[in-house]
């Protein structure tokens, strides 16, 4: 059984490029096999900064979804499901928002970052500044701990850890607890109870990490204990409360290495990617007409691999000896840059073909696709509607 939980969410932003498959998909792709993982698409974030134009959501959320899967996100492994169709994620969004300090919200980093950089729309919107509220909703109804997330996501991530704790802290109080999780160590048996204790001493006493990882582990493996015990040890463990929702970890992922094909980052609003559909001949097309090292006008000019973006390229795509075959060949200009670029264009082809294919089996069988989907989303509503379940109780609101 699987003890720790994934959890991340993409924007709708149609077709997806190498730079997202650098980025993210390849690391989607192995975690799918080391942890539970969930998988979504984050619709009603793109409204966050898209509410003037939303015809285009629906074409990229299919698109979208089809290159994750064509990229080896495997449905037999990983829960794939649409935001807006697990509206509980909506009703946290609601109740957290209740006790969530404004500042909070002002102070998060990309909030005037996202302002000034999109100065063409008007986010002045209490969607827009709500967004990261929506994200810590997206993550803690499914109280996952591990979080993919790139660097510039990171402080969302500790934001979310802020407001789990501000929550179990209000609500997770119950009468006499502290009596009710002595009597729950008990019910682990003496043994267990000893170890739980003592993890439990040297996590709170001596603040060791490992120490409370290692009391988790403990009760994740416990199979005898009612839900409410559960809670009450999970809680006993880091503080006063009872811990109805779980505070996240950023799994940080590593910068793409994948340039774009001017040499900047890899990004559509450069103009400067090659998608994962993209033809064969317009792969071909795009890589020959990639801009070089300036400096190397004609043929008989050396050149300088780093000044060029296609030098990058092949620090991703060739072995040692192309690298040094690329090395000698345009320092002397033994080479000439179409020459240079071939086993680039065969390398980035190689890589695209498996992918292309699972594409294309996806594109002819589009209800595949939305049962994989429908699956995904009911999957997580059952998730989320037993956070809500907790949340609801937690707050009081479990009458009617
Ligand atoms: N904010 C993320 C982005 O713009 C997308 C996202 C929304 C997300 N909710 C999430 C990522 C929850 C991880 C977990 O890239
Ligand atoms: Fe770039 Fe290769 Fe041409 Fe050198 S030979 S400038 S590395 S494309």
């Amino acid at each position: 059984m699987y003890t720790e939980r994934v959890l991340s969410g993409m924007r709708p932003t149609g077709h997806l490029h190498l730079g997202h498959y650098h980025g993210v998909l390849k690391n989607w792709v192995k975690l799918q096999h080391e942890y539970e993982c969930l998988f979504f698409v984050a619709d009603w974030h793109a409204l966050t900064t898209h509410y003037d134009s939303p015809e285009a959501i629906e074409q990229n959320v299919w698109d979208m979804v089809i290159d994750w899967l064509a990229a080896g996100v495997d449905p037999a492994h990983a829960t794939m499901f649409i935001q807006s169709k697990v509206l509980e994620h909506a009703e946290l969004h609601l109740l957290l928002s209740m006790s969530t300090p404004l500042g909070w919200l002002e102070r998060v980093p990309t909030y005037k970052d996202q302002q000034e950089k999109l100065a063409d729309k008007d986010l002045s919107t209490y969607g827009f500044l709500g967004y990261p509220l929506l994200m810590s909703a997206d993550i803690l109804i499914y109280r996952a701990n591990q979080v993919p997330v790139g660097e510039d996501q990171v402080p969302h991530i500790e934001f979310t850890r802020e407001l789990a704790r501000r929550f179990n802290h209000f609500y997770g109080k119950e009468p006499g607890f502290e009596d009710k999780a002595k009597d729950a160590i008990k019910k682990l048996g003496s043994k267990k109870a000893r170890l739980y204790e003592e993890f439990r001493t040297r996590f709170q006493q001596e603040g060791e990490q490992e120490a409370l990882e290692s009391a988790k582990a403990l009760l994740n493996e416990t199979q005898n204990l009612s839900l409410g015990d559960r809670e009450r040890l999970f809680g006993y463990l880091e503080g006063g409360g009872k811990m109805i929702l779980v505070e996240p970890q950023a799994l940080l992922t590593e910068a793409s290495k994948m340039p774009g094909l001017d040499g900047q980052k890899m990004s559509k609003s450069y103009n400067n990617v090659i998608a994962l559909r993209e033809t064969p001949d317009n792969v071909t097309k795009k890589i020959r007409t990639m801009p070089t090292d300036t400096n190397r006008v004609r043929r008989t000019d050396p050149g300088d691999p780093s000044r060029c973006p296609v030098w990058q390229f092949h620090q991703l795509y060739s072995n040692d000896d192309v690298k040094k075959w690329v090395v000698e060949g345009c320092t002397t200009a033994g080479i000439g840059c179409i020459e240079c670029k071939q086993p680039v264009i065969e390398g980035v082809l190689k890589e695209l073909a498996p992918i292309q294919e699972r594409a294309r089996q996806y594109e002819e069988d589009p209800t595949l696709v939305r049962s994989i989907v429908a699956d995904g989303c009911e999957k997580a509503r059952k998730l989320a509607g037993e956070t809500m379940r907790d949340v609801r109780e937690a707050m009081g609101l479990s009458y009617g």
